[in-house]
């Protein structure tokens, strides 16, 4: 029966997170925060890791130093020597750092007509596509450099979107932060989370990951989440 208030979802476009959705690069990220964490004397792991998810490179920052005071100099040598670690980490990056089902389900959504963004608070976003060989798959890139405010506001996927020419209601954003999901819903899209219920459940469908999913198996999950709200 159809009902007005839940129409069915005309999908356009995806737009995808990338750290931690087409790559894992949460452990690259921890290890150049842990070089500088172990230079600066402060305790940091892999736990405290978990925290940084998605989040900005200066937020992160802020998490790793607590109530440790800092200048506001020494803050961006800090973010800057993160950086040239990390940067000298994923020249080591290759298309075997795709997780499994990113590209099958890239494909097939290219097949389909369905255009592809990135939507990622990395100023590194290039590199690491480049890096994966993915750069000629996608229609828009969406980085660290494209809007002010970090998720979980909605501008980084309103940016992306409007690269791609298509509205906030036609659009999938697939992440795996807590903080990307929030912004997917405030920018009014679609949201696919990938990993557990306790990081991505506010999203509309929750996935373990990419692995063996297939467009029309997520259209379906999209049509029944749409059917239970109105969105
Ligand atoms: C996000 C990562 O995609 O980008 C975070 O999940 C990272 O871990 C953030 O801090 C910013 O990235 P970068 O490369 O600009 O420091
Ligand atoms: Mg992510």
């Amino acid at each position: 029966i159809p009902n007005p208030q839940s129409p069915i979802p005309n999908i356009q476009g995806f737009i995808f997170d990338l750290d931690g959705v087409l790559t894992d690069t949460a452990e690259v990220h921890y290890l150049a925060w842990k070089k500088l964490a172990d230079e600066e004397g402060i305790p940091f792991n892999r736990e405290a890791n978990e925290a940084l998810r998605g989040v900005s490179r200066r937020a992160s920052l802020m998490l790793i130093i607590g109530d440790r005071t800092y200048s506001e100099v020494q803050i961006q040598e800090m973010m800057e020597r993160k950086n040239r670690y990390y940067v000298e980490l994923i020249q080591n990056m290759t298309p075997k750092d795709l997780l499994p089902g990113a590209i099958a389900l890239l494909d097939e959504l290219r097949q389909a007509g369905i255009k592809i963004g990135i939507g990622s608070a990395s100023k590194n976003a290039r590199t690491v596509l480049e890096r994966l060989g993915i750069v000629d798959k996608v229609d828009a890139i969406a980085d660290g450099y494209s809007v002010q405010e970090p998720k979980p506001a909605p501008d980084l996927f309103l940016y992306a979107a409007k690269q791609l020419g298509i509205k906030p209601e036609q659009s999938v954003v697939v992440e795996d932060a807590t903080a990307g999901i929030d912004a997917a819903l405030a920018a009014g899209m679609w949201a696919v989370g990938l990993g557990p219920v306790a990081r991505v459940g506010a999203a509309h469908v929750v996935l373990p990951s990419l692995a063996g999913i297939k467009w029309a198996d997520l259209r379906d999950q999209l049509i029944s989440a749409s059917h239970s709200q109105t969105h």
